[in-house]
């Protein structure tokens, strides 16, 4: 796995559409949800200040099709982004919660650690994880954390590397999710943008699939399929269209066939 940082695309700067209000094209992604824009000032923990939003319903729903629909291995996924500031975190986060209030047997590995976050939601918050572990300075089982008011477990990222992407891409990382696979039903691994990074891709290699957050409005059409290119060591699973703006429940049903990314279609040309 290369060190490269990838430039972003310079074509057009048209975005992924914020309301959605026509078909983004053809072609079905296996899996798809619409996140919409928390109203809360602090939104990232829906799961637990919003139970009943539209928001946590989306995360329990996704969660539902991801077990539905995913063979016996098939348990251990990476969550990227194109650009930063996408939802990432806020995704791995909720989504990993939504796993855990029914198995807690559920881990949430925070492999971003150029921008770590997961962190701040284990009491009190360590300042120890991934790079430590990986760089022998501390064992497995002192970086598995409780995240608060929740039955999900948390691998934080620690301190930053000098070489993020080569601790990422090493054999020792992938020996590590080898080993959490044994000891976790469900591991989720959040991870930097992967149009700047190759880390999302170096993580991607060990997962068995990869969901790809797109923040509506914002992210460049061109920079969410140089997103898709970039990820090649595992298949994209779904994709959660995050910060959606729309009136619930008047529009529900008038959105729910919008699921569908043109992105399959590209990839099969
Ligand atoms: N659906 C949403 N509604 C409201 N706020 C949101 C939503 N999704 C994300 N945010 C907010 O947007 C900001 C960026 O989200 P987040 O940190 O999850 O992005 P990220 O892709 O992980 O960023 P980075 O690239 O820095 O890791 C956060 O303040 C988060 O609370
Ligand atoms: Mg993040």
């Amino acid at each position: 796995m290369s060190n490269a940082v990838i430039e972003p695309s310079t074509e057009s700067e048209e975005s992924m559409p914020e309301d959605h209000s026509e078909p983004l094209a053809a072609g079905g992604a296996p899996r798809g949800e619409l996140v919409p824009r928390s109203i809360k000032e602090t939104p990232d923990v829906v799961m637990l200040t919003q139970r009943s939003s539209v928001a946590a319903e989306r995360f329990r729903r996704l969660k539902t099709r991801l077990v539905n629909e995913s063979k016996n291995d098939e348990r251990v996924l990476s969550i990227t982004s194109a650009a930063p500031d996408e939802g990432k975190s806020f995704v791995s986060l909720n989504l990993s919660m939504a796993f855990g209030a029914e198995n807690p047997s559920t881990l949430l590995i925070d492999a971003d650690l150029r921008r770590p976050s997961i962190q701040r939601w284990i009491t009190p918050t360590p300042t120890i994880g991934l790079t430590e572990l990986m760089t022998d300075q501390v064992e497995l089982d002192h970086v598995l954390f409780p995240m608060q008011n929740s039955q999900t477990t948390i691998l934080p990222a620690g301190g930053t590397p000098s070489d993020p992407t080569a601790l990422l891409s090493s054999s020792k990382f992938a020996k590590l999710v080898e080993e959490l696979r044994n000891r976790f039903d469900w591991i989720l691994i959040d991870t930097p943008p992967v149009v700047l990074f190759s880390d999302a891709d170096a993580v991607s290699a060990n997962c068995d699939g990869v969901l790809l957050v797109v923040r509506a409005g914002r992210t460049p059409k061109p920079m969410f399929k140089q997103a898709i290119g970039s990820l090649t060591s595992a298949p994209v699973v779904g994709t959660v269209i995050n910060d959606v703006t729309f009136n619930l429940p008047d529009r529900q049903s008038h959105y729910s066939g919008y699921y569908n990314w043109y992105y399959y279609e590209d990839r099969k040309k």
